[in-house]
C-alpha cells in the first residue's frame, strides 16, 4: 500500500473509528431499542455482547485489515493467499459490502429525518409541546416526498464526502465536531436528568427484570453489539487498513469501545427521563422515539430552539461519519480494482442504496400496511443486517483469524503476551462464535 495513505499519529484512527462507531446507532437506536425491549433485560444483554463478542470481534477485524493493507475484499483475498486457505472465505467481504449497502438504505433515510429536525423546534409560546412533537413527527411520516427529500440530500452529501477521499473531508471535520458532539450530549443528560425523570430512568435501564430475556430481546441486543460498533461488515476492517503498524489495537479498541458505550448510555439518560415525565410520550414507540422526547426537553429549556438546532446538526455530522464508512468498504474495492473512478463507484454504490432505502420511507406511509411475518420494509432491512449480516460476518471474523492465522503472528503483530494472549485466543476460537451460534439458535428456537 501506498505508505502516504496510512494515518500519522495514534488519534486518528482513534477519533475515525469512534466516529464510524458513534452515530445514530448510539443516539437514536439504543433508546428506542432499549425501550422497546424491556430496559434492563435488553441493556444488560446488550453490555455482554459488547465484552464478549465486541471486544475480540474489533480486534480481529482491525487485525485483518492492517495485514492486507487494502480494501476489506482484498485484504481478505490477502489472507487467503498467503495462508494457502480456501477461496469461499471471500464472502466475508461481500457479505460485509452488501450489508453496508443495505444499512446506508435506511440509515440514511433516519439521517435524513435528523437534518430535517434542525430547522423544526416547538415553537416557544406551545403550551402542550409533547402532543405537538408526537404530532408534527407523524405529520413528517405521513409525507412520502418530503421523507425523500432529506434522504436524498443526506445520501448525496455523504456520497460527496466519499467521493472527495475520506481522510482530508472528513476526517478534519470528525477531529472539531466529534468533541463538540460529547460535550453536548453530556450538557443534554445532565440537564434532563436533573429536570425530568432521572430515578425512573436508572431503574429502568440497569435494573433488569430477568423474565423478560426473550430470544427476541437476546438476538436484537446482539445485533445492536454489532451495529454500535461498526463491527462485522468491514468498515472497521477498511480503516484497519491505514492504521499505522505501531499503534497498539487491544488498548485503542478498549477507548474506541468505552466511547461508543458511554455515548449510548448518556442518549439514554437524555431521552427516558423526559418521556418518563411527559404522559403523552411513549416508550414503545419505536424509531420516533428521538424525534417526539427530545425536542419537548429543548422546549423548557432556555436558549432551548437554539441548543435543539444545534443537538441536530451534531446528530447529523455523527451520522455523516457513520454512513461514510457505510459506502467506503465497497468504494475503496471498486477503487482497488480499477473498476469505475472512486467518484463515478460511490454515485453508482450511492443510487443503489438510495433506491432501496424508498423502501423505509414508504414503510412510513404508502406500505405502512404491507407486512411480512409481522415486520414492514423497514424492519426487514434492520433485522436482516444487525441480526443477521453483521453476526455472521463476526463469526467469519473470529474463524478466519482464531484458526487460520498462526499464533506467533498475532502475538507479534497484536503485542499479546502470556496470560492475556491466551485469553484473546479463547474468546476468539470459543467464546465469542459459540455465543454467536448459541444465540442464532436460541433465536430460531
Ligand atoms: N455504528 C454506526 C452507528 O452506531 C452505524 C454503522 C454500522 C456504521 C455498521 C458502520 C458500519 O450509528
Amino acid at each position: 500500500m501506498d505508505q502516504s495513505k496510512i494515518w500519522k499519529g495514534n488519534w486518528t484512527f482513534v477519533l475515525a473509528a469512534a466516529g464510524a462507531a458513534v452515530g445514530l446507532g448510539n443516539i437514536w437506536k439504543f433508546p428506542y431499542l432499549a425501550g422497546e425491549s424491556g430496559g434492563g433485560a435488553f441493556v444488560i444483554v446488550y453490555l455482554l455482547c459488547i465484552l464478549l463478542l465486541g471486544l475480540p470481534i474489533m480486534i480481529a477485524e482491525i487485525y485483518i485489515g492492517r495485514y492486507g493493507r487494502k480494501s476489506p475484499i482484498n485484504s481478505v483475498k490477502r489472507i487467503i493467499n498467503d495462508f494457502n486457505l480456501n477461496k469461499l472465505w471471500l464472502i466475508l467481504g461481500w457479505l460485509g459490502a452488501l450489508a453496508g449497502l443495505l444499512i446506508l438504505s435506511y440509515y440514511s433515510v433516519i439521517a435524513g429525518i435528523a437534518a430535517s429536525y434542525i430547522f423544526s423546534s416547538i415553537p416557544a409560546s406551545e403550551l402542550n409541546p409533547a402532543e405537538y412533537s408526537v404530532e408534527h413527527y407523524s405529520n413528517f411520516k405521513s409525507s412520502p416526498l418530503t421523507m425523500i427529500f432529506w434522504h436524498s440530500l443526506f445520501i448525496g452529501v455523504t456520497c460527496y464526502v466519499v467521493g472527495k477521499g475520506v481522510v482530508d473531508g472528513i476526517g478534519r471535520a470528525i477531529n472539531i465536531l466529534m468533541p463538540i458532539l460529547f460535550f453536548l450530549v453530556i450538557v443534554l443528560c445532565i440537564y434532563s436528568s436533573v429536570t425530568g425523570e432521572f430515578i425512573k430512568t436508572f431503574t429502568f435501564l440497569f435494573n433488569p427484570d430477568f423474565s423478560k430475556i426473550t430470544p427476541e430481546v437476546v438476538i436484537t441486543a446482539m445485533g445492536q453489539a454489532f451495529f454500535t460498533l461498526s463491527i462485522g461488515m468491514g468498515s472497521i476492517m477498511a480503516y484497519g487498513a491505514y492504521m499505522p503498524q505501531e499503534q497498539m489495537i487491544g488498548k485503542t479498541v478498549l477507548i474506541v469501545i468505552f466511547l461508543d458505550t458511554l455515548v449510548a448510555l448518556l442518549a439514554g439518560f437524555t431521552i427516558f427521563p423526559i418521556v418518563f415525565s411527559n404522559p403523552e410520550l411513549s416508550v414503545f414507540v419505536g424509531k420516533g422515539l428521538l424525534f417526539e422526547s427530545l425536542p419537548v426537553a429543548f422546549h423548557s429549556m432556555p436558549l432551548g430552539a437554539i441548543f435543539h438546532s444545534i443537538f441536530f446538526i451534531l446528530v447529523s455530522i455523527a451520522a455523516l461519519s457513520s454512513s461514510v464508512s457505510l459506502i467506503e468498504p465497497f468504494t475503496a474495492w471498486i477503487e482497488e480494482e480499477k473498476i469505475f473512478s472512486r467518484l463515478k463507484g460511490v454515485i453508482i454504490l450511492g443510487l443503489i442504496a438510495w433506491f432501496i432505502g424508498l423502501g423505509t420511507v414508504f414503510s412510513d406511509n404508502i406500505w405502512a400496511n404491507y407486512e411480512i411475518s409481522g415486520l414492514n420494509f423497514f424492519e426487514w432491512t434492520t433485522v436482516l443486517t444487525d441480526q443477521f449480516m453483521l453476526p455472521l460476518g463476526g463469526l467469519l471474523i473470529c474463524l478466519l483469524v482464531g484458526f487460520f492465522i498462526p499464533r506467533v503472528e498475532l502475538e507479534k503483530d497484536l503485542n499479546l503476551t502470556g496470560n492475556i494472549s491466551k485469553v484473546f485466543s479463547v474468546c476468539l476460537k470459543i467464546v465469542a462464535p459459540l455465543s454467536v451460534l448459541l444465540i442464532f439458535g436460541y433465536a430460531l428456537s
